[in-house]
């Protein structure tokens, strides 16, 4: 029997986990036995410390419902969802369009509308206008391309928190047409807090962090044969366009409402992208986080 202290306890862990059958189960508990306790070495974690972030976990757990995800929250603000994200890119056959994070405010099931239609039920902002085309990675238009988009109001709630009940606004799904092009009318977002209300909002309010998420209009796109694209256009000139909470902007992915001759709807301000998808690789998804109540109803089958 082997004396056990805080470093040989390591490799005894990783003794006894060796018969783990699934090899991707044993590859990932080995690394994360070995970072953690690392981790509690390499800060010299205290007993009042270790029940401290153990309350601060179960208390990550009970804030979790069926229309809010507090883990996925926690991973967004330490930046794991945006690594995930990026290893996700990274393991493409094809460079598409660059991806960004779902969050927890996707939907299934909002109104699919016409082409060129206004999301927002009554909007009380300047409306501008969203298009381009959807393609593939060598410019070939996809056409009957999916696009869901979904974003906060002009007084930057989205609408689970700015409505009673589960109506939907701000959200709509369209199709491209033949030529693979887009086009929906929208008001421009505002950039909003990530919920702070909850025990992942007390630690970034102690890490004096502003919570706040620049302006942005999120896009899952799919098409057949192709990689789901997770993604958002954020606006440029948002002051939070360089500090997001959850590290979710990218440079290719900001933009700016122009007035341009060219605008689709004449007199509107407008926001010109073009989105290239990858082809799929077999068996692959690609969503950092999801719609919630998908989310829990899968967790508890
Ligand atoms: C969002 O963009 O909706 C979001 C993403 C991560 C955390 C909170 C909100
Ligand atoms: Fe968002």
């Amino acid at each position: 029997m082997v004396d056990l202290d805080e470093n040989t306890v390591t490799d005894a862990t990783l003794e006894q986990m060796a018969t783990t059958a699934n090899p991707r189960l044993k590859q990932v508990m080995d690394a994360a036995v070995r970072h953690l306790h690392a981790f509690a070495r390499e800060v010299n974690l205290t007993p009042e410390e270790w029940i401290l972030g153990m309350q601060f976990l179960t208390r990550v757990g009970q804030a979790c419902t069926p229309l809010r995800q507090e883990f996925i929250l926690l991973s967004d603000v330490l930046g794991l969802s945006a690594v995930v994200n990026a290893l996700h890119d990274k393991k493409a056959k094809e460079l598409g369009s660059q991806s960004s994070l779902l969050g927890p405010f996707f939907r299934e099931g909002a109104p699919e509308l016409p082409m060129g239609a206004q999301i927002v039920e009554k909007p009380t902002a300047e409306e501008i206008v969203i298009h381009g085309t959807v393609s593939d990675t060598h410019g070939a238009p996809l056409a009957d391309a999916f696009i869901q988009v979904w974003q906060t109001s002009e007084r930057g709630l989205y609408d689970l928190q700015e409505r009673e009940g589960e109506s939907m606004d701000m959200r709509g799904n369209f199709r491209t047409g033949p030529d693979g092009t887009y086009r929906f009318r929208t008001v421009r977002p505002l950039g909003y807090s990530i919920p702070m209300d909850g025990p992942v909002g007390e630690l970034v309010q102690a890490q004096g962090r502003h919570g706040m998420r620049p302006s942005h209009i999120h896009m899952l796109i799919g098409a057949n044969g192709h990689r789901e694209l997770v993604t958002a256009l954020y606006f440029g000139d948002d002051k939070h366009i360089d500090s997001d909470t959850v590290f979710g902007v990218s440079q290719s992915l900001v933009v700016e409402a122009k007035a341009d001759p060219t605008s689709p709807v004449p007199g509107l301000r407008s926001v010109r992208y073009d989105f290239r998808l990858a082809k799929a690789a077999p068996g692959e998804s690609g969503r950092v986080g999801a719609d919630p109540t998908t989310f829990l109803n899968k967790a508890a089958e």
